[in-house]
C-alpha cells in the first residue's frame, strides 16, 4: 500500500515537474510529493536544465541545494513562472486546497502566491467533495498568547488541537510559529471560514488555500488526470 501511494506521489511530480522550461524562475513546495518533483528537477538539471528555484521551506532548500538546483530568495526575485507543490486535500471542482500537514504553509502560500501559476501534485486519496472532510485545518500562530487563539477558533466551530514535536514540545515552524490542528469537519463555506481566520488576533495564515491553485496533476490508479481551473 505504502509503495503503491509513493508511487502514485512519484507519477504526479514527474508529470508536473514537465512543465518547467529553460529559463524559468520555480516555487518548490515541501512535503513528501513535492520531494518527488524536486528529484525530477534535479535529474532534469543534471542533464543540462537551468531554473532558478525559490523553496518554501528550510527542509525543501536543503534537499534542492543536494540535487544541484541553483536557489534564489523571494526578496531576490520577481514574479515566478510557477510553482509546484503538494496538497493535503483538493476539493472537486474548485480545486481549493487544505495544506499545511507538513508545516510549512506560510512560506508555501507566500510563494504560491507570488507564482503565475500554481501547480499542485497529489495522489487520488486527496481528492474530496468539501475541505475539512479528510484534514484538519492547520493554523499558524504567534506563541504569544496561543491559548486565546486557539479558544477564538474553537468558538468558530472546530476542536484546536496544538501540534507537537515528537519528543513532546510544541513543533515550531521554519518561521518560530506554532501551529493548531483544527478539525472543522466538512466546511460548508471555505471562503467565510477563510475570512474569520484572517480577522483572529494571534493567527498568522491558515492552511485553507482558496482560488490559489491552477492545475492538480492527480495521480490514481488509471494513471494521472490532470484538473484545471
Ligand atoms: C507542507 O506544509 C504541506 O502543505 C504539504 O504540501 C502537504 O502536507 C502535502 O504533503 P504530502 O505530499 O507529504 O502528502
Amino acid at each position: 500500500m505504502a509503495e503503491e501511494v509513493s508511487e502514485k506521489k512519484r507519477a504526479a511530480a514527474n508529470s508536473a515537474a514537465q512543465l518547467v522550461q529553460p529559463g524559468m524562475l520555480v516555487g518548490l513546495g515541501t512535503g513528501s510529493t513535492a520531494r518527488f518533483v524536486v528529484e525530477a528537477l534535479g535529474r532534469r538539471v543534471r542533464a543540462g536544465l537551468t531554473i532558478t528555484a525559490v523553496p518554501t521551506s528550510d527542509a525543501t532548500a536543503a534537499h534542492a541545494e543536494a540535487e544541484g538546483i541553483r536557489l534564489a530568495s523571494l526578496d531576490d526575485s520577481g514574479a515566478l513562472d510557477l510553482t509546484i507543490d503538494g496538497a493535503d486535500e483538493v476539493e472537486l471542482g474548485t480545486l481549493n486546497l487544505t495544506k499545511g500537514l507538513g508545516g510549512a504553509l506560510l512560506r508555501e502560500k507566500i510563494v504560491a502566491s507570488a507564482s503565475r501559476r500554481m501547480i499542485v501534485v497529489a495522489d487520488d486519496r486527496k481528492l474530496v467533495e468539501r475541505l475539512g472532510a479528510r484534514a484538519r485545518i492547520p493554523v499558524e500562530v504567534i506563541p504569544f498568547g496561543w491559548p486565546l487563539a486557539a479558544r477564538r477558533i474553537e468558538a468558530l466551530g472546530a476542536v484546536a488541537e496544538l501540534r507537537r514535536a515528537a519528543d513532546g514540545v510544541p513543533f515550531r515552524t521554519d518561521g518560530g510559529h506554532y501551529i493548531l490542528d483544527c478539525a472543522f469537519g466538512p466546511i460548508a463555506d471555505a471562503g467565510l471560514l477563510a475570512s474569520k481566520l484572517d480577522a483572529t488576533v494571534g493567527v498568522v495564515e491558515h492552511g485553507l488555500f482558496l482560488g490559489i491553485a491552477s492545475e492538480v496533476h492527480l495521480a490514481g490508479d488509471a494513471g494521472v488526470t490532470i484538473f484545471r481551473r
